[in-house]
């Protein structure tokens, strides 16, 4: 794959209101859907969102917690009950005919001429959008595609018509770019490289907002991220600093006479437990101190290391809700055993939800049912 840094500087930058403004900012967003027999959903409770620019935000919450809805909104695809949206400072849906040229999204599978090359369907939506021809070969090259160009659409895995999406919207150059979940249905290897495709394009100076209700892709390509639940936003900040947020205050412990040094331990008043053949220590505020009880003792550590926390249980935490791979529909629904969830690891009870106003746990529905629904825009 091309560096996408280099190619992407000829980009006209976008008509910001203030040159600090941020890329994305929603305040409020609220959306009803009305479903069949009268029945209202609320997919979006007062939604607040900002995306600074210039680096890769994840936009991560569990299956129906209004990822979607929200970009939907945002690029004026359904029209919100209430709130305000800005893209880089332009209050939309009203300045979107301004704004929407410096946007790209691939929100749902985009669809291509099956039967067609790469290179020729790109080549129409250029021609379309009143694109240089020549850009088409540069997108082919910066999302890697450029040696199986000529090839027919209905030949290409997942990840190539993923990476043809993703090349579609770069014809316009633009300057942020929301991505809705690409990587579902993807290999390892198809995820790999939508994620170095997005990290080359954020070091080109676009802006990414990346949808998932997958942990460690937000973990593993995201400078920052918002975790949004039931419609709602929990959580934002650089995903270091979220994580660090959720940090356990455990200390895993590696000593050669574990029983022994457990006990001394229990004596020192500090609590542990036993993990196979290492201790677990918990509400440790200077590890450096387990080392000194031990080696009162003469029992040596051999390994220390803090528990950090991952995204998972910080999510898991601030949401009261985990996703759970094949499920959906589990906006809000308890973490409880008996419903087909994993178990916590740490054997802690789920916490409640934090934020102020939960409503009740919605049942499981199923998305066909969930898509019946009308959309009032
Ligand atoms: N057109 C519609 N009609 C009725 N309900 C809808 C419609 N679109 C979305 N919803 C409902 O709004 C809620 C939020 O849906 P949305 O698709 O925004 O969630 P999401 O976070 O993108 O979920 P996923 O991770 O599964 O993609 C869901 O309960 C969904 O069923
Ligand atoms: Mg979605």
């Amino acid at each position: 794959m091309a560096a996408a840094a280099t190619r992407l500087g000829s980009r006209d930058t976008v008509p910001a209101s203030s040159t600090t403004a941020p890329a994305i900012e929603i305040q409020g967003l609220r959306k009803t859907f009305r479903r069949g027999l009268g029945a209202r959903h609320v997919a979006l409770d007062g939604l607040d969102l900002v995306v600074e620019p210039g680096r890769v935000h994840g936009f991560l919450g569990p299956n129906g917690s209004g990822k979607t809805t929200t970009i939907r909104a945002l690029l004026g695809l359904v029209r919100a009950d209430e709130g305000t949206m800005r893209l880089f400072g332009h209050q939309v849906p009203e300045a979107l005919p301004d704004v929407i040229r410096h946007i790209g999204a691939v929100v749902e599978s985009p669809q291509f001429f099956p039967h067609f090359s790469g290179r020729r369907n790109l080549r129409l939506l250029a021609q379309t959008a009143g694109v240089k021809r020549r850009r088409v070969d540069e997108v082919l090259e910066i999302v890697g595609l450029h040696d199986r160009a000529k090839d027919a659409v209905k030949a290409y895995s997942l990840g190539m018509r993923q990476r043809l999406a993703i090349a579609a919207t770069l014809l316009k150059e633009p300057s942020l770019l929301i991505l809705d979940e690409p990587n579902n249905g993807l290999d390892p290897a198809g995820i790999r490289e939508v994620r170095d495709l997005m990290r080359g394009l954020a070091d080109g100076g676009v802006t990414v907002l990346l949808s998932s209700h997958i942990l460690a892709e937000v973990q593993q390509v995201c400078d920052s991220v918002s975790i949004v639940s039931r419609g709602r936003h929990v959580v934002t900040g650089p995903v270091a600093e979220v994580l660090a947020a959720g940090a356990s205050g455990d200390v895993r412990v590696r000593v050669e006479d574990a029983e022994y040094a457990a006990t001394v331990l229990t004596e020192a008043g500090l609590p542990v437990r036993r993990d196979g053949e290492l201790l677990i220590v918990s509400d440790v505020a200077d590890p450096s101190w387990i080392t000194q009880v031990l080696a009162r003792r003469r029992l040596f550590v051999s390994e220390l290391t803090p528990i950090g926390a991952d995204l998972e249980s910080v999510f898991l935490d601030l949401t009261g809700t985990t996703p759970v791979p094949g499920r959906s529909g589990q906006v809000g629904e308890p973490f409880a055993a008996g419903l087909g969830a994993p178990p916590r690891t740490d054997g802690k009870p789920p916490p409640p939800p934090r934020h102020a106003t939960a409503g009740p746990a919605e049942t499981p529905q199923r998305r066909e049912a969930d898509n019946d629904g009308q959309d009032r825009a």
